[in-house]
């Protein structure tokens, strides 16, 4: 196989500084305002609760916007990414809104390497983070890990049947062509553009990607030692997800304009570590 993380992170090192330019990240807004908070944390709030006092990581956290969000609730919290420039953001992000946060490289499946075991009270993770990993089994094992006995994961993440849809059709119909299940393979990529509003130009435009079930990454989850708390589905994604066939909501989440109640678009998935 192709070194994956190559490819890939050459993608996201390139498009990192144009995200954190971009106004869909909005990060003037966490310099402006102290109380400002990502619209994705913002919408975690009801199944979130309080974190105050936690220590959390924030896996595959990009350039911090989400990190900065979860210390501003008062966890201490580690933000972790394989991507130099995405972190280099996210420091700047943290510095300037006055917010600290810890960012470490790494890439995930060497995260307790990187972090140590048992430290974490919350793992907190998604909106495009799971895709980008071959193994759901491995990266469950890594949750478990990080968490002390009783630790917490909190993900919210991309439906895989969200993102087993294909390109829109003229008949508006929802039909399934990448994979559901996961793959081996990956599926690859090649996409000149990003999913924020941005001018900046690309040029390494290839992505390796895979797909998990929903079973699958429950079940995986359970395997590491992980209870299951919580799995609510949502009919709203906070990125344009299916370009062309979504509509902006006035929380800031996008949604399938005609018959969104067909398909959910992501959910929320909660687990507590119970064994040691
Ligand atoms: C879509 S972003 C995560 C989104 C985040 N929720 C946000 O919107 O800010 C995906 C992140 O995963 C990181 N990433 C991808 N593969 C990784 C790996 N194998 N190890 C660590 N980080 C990885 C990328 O560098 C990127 O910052």
């Amino acid at each position: 196989m192709t070194d994956y993380r190559a490819v890939n992170r050459a993608s996201w090192d390139e498009r990192a500084p144009a995200h954190a330019a971009s106004p869909d990240y909005g990060l003037a807004k966490f310099v402006a305002d102290p109380g400002h908070l990502s619209d994705v944390v913002r919408f975690d709030l009801p199944l979130l609760g309080e974190i105050k006092g936690l220590r959390g990581v924030h896996l595959q956290c990009h350039i911090g916007t989400d990190t900065v969000s979860l210390a501003r609730l008062g966890a201490t919290m580690t933000g972790l990414d394989f991507s130099p420039p995405a972190l280099a953001e996210g420091r700047r992000l943290a510095e300037a809104s006055g917010t600290p946060v810890d960012f470490v490289e790494s890439d995930l499946y060497a995260a307790p390497e990187a972090l140590g075991r048992g430290g974490f009270d919350l793992v907190y993770t998604g909106i495009g983070a799971l895709c980008w990993l071959p193994d759901i089994r491995r990266w469950a094992r890594v949750v478990a890990d990080l968490l002390r006995p009783g630790g917490r994961l909190f993900i919210r993440e991309g439906h895989p049947m969200m993102w087993a849809l294909p390109d829109p059709r003229p008949d508006g119909l929802l039909a399934l062509q990448h994979p559901y299940f996961e793959q081996v393979e990956p599926e690859i990529w090649t996409e000149g553009g990003t999913y924020v509003a941005t001018d900046a130009k690309f040029v390494h435009n290839t992505t390796h990607s895979w797909n998990h079930g929903l079973g699958e990454t429950v079940t995986a989850l359970i395997d590491a030692g992980m209870a299951i708390t919580g799995l609510a589905e949502h009919d709203s994604a906070p990125w344009d997800a299916l370009p062309g066939q979504m509509t902006l909501l006035a929380n800031g989440e996008w949604q399938l304009t005609d018959r969104p109640e067909r398909l959910a678009h992501t959910y929320t998935l909660q687990a507590v570590k119970t064994s040691v």
